[in-house]
């Protein structure tokens, strides 16, 4: 029996956190022997916030680390960057002409930009339209996202479906796979973790960091329960044992993020380690990308044939 497929991938656009973890990776790594599998780097897409030549650079190996510390398998797991792979842009284009200004400006990225009087940049305003292409191209039954894509998965849905009525069936339409308890994990300030924010705990932080982002938890002293702590803590340890935790040192915060932070350390160690030994050899990662991205190629190439063909610019 044919394996289900799923797709998803990261920004490169700073380094990946606790949120990014158990929204979205750890699901990566959890379904890779269930489904066929395509991992990507969105480095494209982070061009709308990062413009820094050396950094992207940087942080494309450091989410390939990532990547691989956490447990995804190049071996089961076709894991790329997205600039590898010109099937992407060009599908964009092809979705920009059958998407309109009106719909695009109901996304919620660019309301948000938008209520902050930023000046948009067309590619902030375009980038759930790439977004569609990234998805559609490798025909995926699952995404794999935290809550705050599932606006963009839906767009990518509607898109497919337009381009269906206008050209015949040509694309699979993807399902959003959120997991309800971390569709939206916490930060340090209790609102959303995001690195636009600056209230994230860093997955590889080593344990001085982890303590700087721990003791920074914002605490609320009018309530017993130090919700903001208890929040992060649920990811690593189980409820029924933290609520009676959390009972018997009632008030007492900083001895609950003292835990936290032990807790917090105990799960990082390990994926640290790992890190440190395929940081040891860029060479193998870099070879993991480049195969990475043929594989991908060959998909996407004959996806894009077929929408050649459909729109008609396609001649022999
Ligand atoms: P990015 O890089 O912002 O985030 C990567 C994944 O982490 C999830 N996430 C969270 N989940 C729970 N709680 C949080 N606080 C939290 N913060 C982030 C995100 O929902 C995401 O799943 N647009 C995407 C990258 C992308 C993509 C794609 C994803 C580009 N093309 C195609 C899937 C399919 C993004 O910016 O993710």
């Amino acid at each position: 029996m044919t394996k289900k497929i799923l797709l998803s991938g990261i920004q490169p656009s700073g380094k990946p956190h606790i949120g990014n973890y158990f929204g979205a990776m750890k699901q990566f790594v959890d379904l890779q022997d269930q489904y066929e599998s395509y991992v990507f780097i969105a480095d494209y897409h982070a061009l709308h916030s990062l413009r820094n030549a050396k950094e992207m650079r940087e942080n494309i190996i450091g989410v390939m680390l990532d990547y691989l510390a956490i447990g995804l398998d190049p071996e089961k797991v076709t894991i790329f960057k997205q600039s590898d792979v010109s099937e992407h842009t060009e599908l964009c284009w092809i979705f920009d002409t059958i998407t309109t200004m009106p719909y695009l400006m109901r996304a919620h990225a660019f309301k948000d930009a938008e209520a902050k009087n930023k000046e948009i940049d067309v590619g902030t305003f375009n980038y759930p339209v790439l977004m569609a292409a990234d998805i559609l191209l490798y025909s995926p039954d699952i995404v794999p996202v935290g809550q705050d894509q599932q606006q963009h998965v839906e767009i990518a849905r509607d898109i497919a479906l337009k381009f269906n009525n206008t050209y015949g069936d040509t694309f699979k339409i993807p399902e959003h796979k959120i997991i309800k308890n971390v569709a939206v994990v916490p930060g340090v300030d209790g609102r959303k973790m995001s690195k636009s924010y600056k209230n994230t705990i860093p997955l590889f932080a080593d344990y001085e960091e982890i303590k700087k982002c721990v003791m920074s938890i914002v605490t609320d002293s009018s309530g017993e329960l130090p919700i903001n702590v208890y929040s992060i803590h649920k990811l690593f340890r189980d409820e029924k044992e933290l609520e009676k935790i959390y009972e018997e040192k009632k008030g007492k915060y900083k001895e609950l993020k003292e835990l936290l932070l032990e807790d917090i350390e105990k799960f990082i160690a390990p994926l640290r380690e790992r890190r440190k030994e395929f940081e040891k050899d860029k060479s193998k990662v870099l070879e993991i990308l480049k195969k990475g991205a043929e594989k991908a190629k060959n998909i996407s190439s004959k996806k894009m044939d077929l929408v050649r063909e459909r729109i008609g610019v396609k001649l022999d």
